[in-house]
């Protein structure tokens, strides 16, 4: 069989009309703009209004993706829809997508926290890549609101509502998804959590109120976490694509925290002009977030024909993923026998030498966080016994 490639050809998004600023946040919690700006880099949120779910959202940004596509919904051979927010347990938020559609094709939820498009992304490829399907459609869509401690500052601030689509389809040319990386650890799933509403912790008056129902987030372990896999996942999946950090275009990273973001981008070494951010205006919504900020960065012209993207994500699992995607048709390789020869050994120096790199400057900012934290007794002491002024 001929190798199948799997080509994004269609792209949607929807954000609920309601925005929630920090103003806002600043009535409800003991918070404060400067402090969440300073913290995270967002500004304002998405929160879902009457009448909106999981599932409105899913259609209305997969409608777009489908016209953008050129397709109708009985063109489609299957729905994945990437989600930790579904409108019920059962059926499935993919089923009543696929039925509020009119497509006639399996579906299906997939859970991964905020990682959750990027596997959606990575399983419709292995359909497409296998023969077995030539169209799908791929969801990422959160109603995370709903599991918000309204009352919770350390979570609240930083969550939003807002579902992206894409509609992937078969292609002979060497194009869409070039390599993914997906990761699971297990033993970090206490440091992102809903402890109650499922079997271990049903629902009951005990379990509600406990406030159990809701997000839980120990966010300093979190954000180690995250800043050290997004670097790691992106040069796994570029050395699984045959690519180095040059050749990336865009990084589209899931839009949690622009600190997480900035860190990643720094330790890789790409600057920030490279890098996608629109947390600012969503928060981080969750599996959301990545097809979102690929919809906006397409809207904006960040993106062209022949470009290499990657997107990286991680969640609650704790889980990590990342993807290159080559968008539109591949330039013509040049014919020019001698640097393909070496290519593949230059190719290994180069991914050897960013490995180091990013192991390097990320070791580099933990000494220095253990360092200015084991003199911040002696600063505080100093500024105890600091004259006010040259004549005390
Ligand atoms: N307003 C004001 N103060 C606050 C707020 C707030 N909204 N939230 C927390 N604080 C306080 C804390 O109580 C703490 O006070 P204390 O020192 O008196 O205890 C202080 O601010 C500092 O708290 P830290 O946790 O050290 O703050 P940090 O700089 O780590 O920022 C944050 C917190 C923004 C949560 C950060 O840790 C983070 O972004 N972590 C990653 C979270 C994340 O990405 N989660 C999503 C994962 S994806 C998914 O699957 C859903």
């Amino acid at each position: 069989m001929t190798q199948r490639y799997s080509k994004i050809t269609g792209w949607g998004k929807y954000v609920p009309s309601r925005v929630l600023t920090n103003a806002d946040l600043e009535k409800m919690v003991d918070t404060s703009d400067e402090w969440i700006v300073a913290r995270t880099g967002i500004r304002e949120r998405h929160v879902v209004g009457p009448g909106e779910t999981n599932t409105t959202m899913s259609v209305a940004a997969s409608r777009q993706a489908l016209d953008v596509a050129g397709l109708m919904p009985k063109d489609v051979d299957l729905i994945i829809v990437a989600t930790s927010s579904p409108d019920h347990f059962l059926p499935s938020v993919a089923s009543e997508v696929q039925y509020q559609l009119g497509a006639e094709c399996p579906a299906f939820t997939l859970t991964a926290g905020c990682t959750g498009f990027v596997y959606a992304l990575a399983t419709a490829h292995q359909f497409i890549a296998t023969g077995a399907y030539n169209r799908v459609l791929v969801i990422g869509s959160e109603v995370i609101s709903m599991f918000i401690n309204w009352e919770d500052r350390n979570t609240c601030v930083l969550f939003g509502d807002g579902a992206g689509a894409v509609v992937m389809e078969a292609s002979s040319q060497p194009t869409g998804v070039q390599s993914f990386v997906l990761g699971s650890d297990g033993s970090g799933g206490k440091y992102l959590k809903v402890r109650g509403g499922g079997c271990a912790y049903p629902i009951s008056h005990e379990m509600i109120e406990d406030k159990a129902m809701y997000i839980e987030m120990n966010g300093r372990k979190v954000f180690k976490f995250a800043t050290r896999v997004m670097g790691e996942a992106t040069l796994q999946a570029l050395d699984k694509a045959g690519l180095t950090l040059d050749d990336i275009d865009l990084l589209i990273p899931h839009q949690a925290n622009l600190r997480i973001i900035q860190l990643a981008a720094r330790h890789l070494g790409l600057p920030m002009e490279k890098v996608f951010v629109n947390l600012d205006r969503y928060g981080n919504t969750s599996a959301a977030s990545i097809p979102i900020a690929l919809v906006e960065a397409l809207e904006q012209g960040r993106i062209r024909e022949g470009m290499n993207i990657c997107m990286v994500g991680f969640g609650g699992g704790l889980t990590w993923a990342a993807t290159v995607v080559r968008w539109g048709q591949p330039a013509e390789p040049v014919e020019w026998p001698l640097v393909w020869r070496f290519a593949p050994t230059s190719h290994k120096v180069s991914m050897a030498a960013a490995k180091v790199r990013l192991h390097a400057r990320q070791l580099a900012d933990i000494a220095s966080y253990r360092a200015s934290s084991l003199l911040l007794p002696l600063y505080t002491f100093a500024g105890l016994r600091k004259p006010k002024n040259k004549n005390d």
